[in-house]
């Protein structure tokens, strides 16, 4: 039987997406799994210390990849991290690319997203008599993906290449796009595309928790070529640029436990009121 809670405040957490099942080179002090009104996690959650700071990992497919995009927990997710009492989540996500320029292995901070979802997930915490309307103008926080952007350009000497802002489009699933609409999504402009930054990035901000994707292009989705997108390019990329992920994690983590850092992470500049109407704990 894991623990439900963990004696301390935990404000940051890492979401990890496919390939990232764990935080390579960090030692876990305690596996805590919360059982909110949603359920249970997707996975019991990880908690670490970097510099004196305690930081929460959750795998959003699950320990053994078991959650297809459409089946993750989220409501369960982001709950359980905020009844920890995380208030900034990084979420790690492999992405298809939609422009030339965005290769596969680089990053994107995106700050844009297109719903593609069709509506099956459970994707709010505001029905059954709690009513709630919050702002998504901004899907994710400026500030710390300005954080995140100066992180991966520092790392540029060691092969890191970030993209600074961006449009996700967040569709479906599971089944990957047509080739029309991938050039759809072109013509929109769009950047990347994947099938788990909604609701997630909704339910973050419900919970009142500062959210950043981070995306790690892992193909070039099936506009690019005849060839067709599959698991195997999408691993093969993910596994081949883990170093990097790694060397990224690492380097967001140590400046978001900096000191100055600190209104960033106990979401201080979020400045919203609708936590209060749902009971987390
Ligand atoms: N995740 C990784 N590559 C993807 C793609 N091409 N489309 C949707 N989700 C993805």
């Amino acid at each position: 039987e894991l623990p439900t809670k963990y004696p301390d405040p935990v404000k940051i957490a890492v979401i990890g997406g496919t390939g990232i099942q764990a935080l390579p080179g960090f030692t876990p002090i305690a596996t805590v799994n919360p059982l909110t009104p949603w359920g249970y996690p997707s996975s019991p959650i990880s908690i670490l210390t970097h510099n004196n700071t305690p930081i929460a990992f959750l795998s959003r497919h699950g320990l053994h990849h078991q959650y297809a995009p459409h089946e993750v927990p989220n409501q369960a997710n982001i709950a359980a991290l905020r009844s920890l009492g995380v208030r900034c989540v990084i979420a790690f996500s492999a992405v298809g690319s939609l422009q030339e320029e965005i290769k596969p292995r680089d990053f994107v901070v995106p700050d844009q997203v297109f719903d593609r979802t069709k509506g099956i997930r459970p994707f709010t915490f505001f029905e059954k008599g709690v009513v709630g309307h919050v702002g998504f103008a901004d899907p994710f926080d400026a500030k710390i993906a300005k954080l995140i952007s100066e992180c991966g350009h520092a790392l540029a000497g060691e092969g890191v290449k970030m993209h600074d802002q961006g449009t996700l489009v967040c569709m479906e699933g599971p089944q990957f796009s047509t080739r029309f609409e991938s050039s759809y999504y072109r013509s929109l402009g769009c950047s990347v595309i994947n099938m788990s930054a909604l609701p997630e990035a909704k339910l973050a901000r419900e919970a009142e928790i500062a959210y950043q994707m981070i995306c790690m292009a892992t193909d070039y989705d099936c506009w690019h070529s005849t060839e067709d997108v599959d698991v195997a390019m999408v691993m093969g990329h993910m596994k081949a640029n883990g170093e990097n992920a790694k060397r990224l994690v690492g380097a967001v983590l140590d400046a978001l436990t900096r000191e100055e850092n600190g209104e960033l992470v106990d979401g201080r500049h979020l400045g919203g009121s609708t936590t209060g109407m749902i009971k987390f704990m």
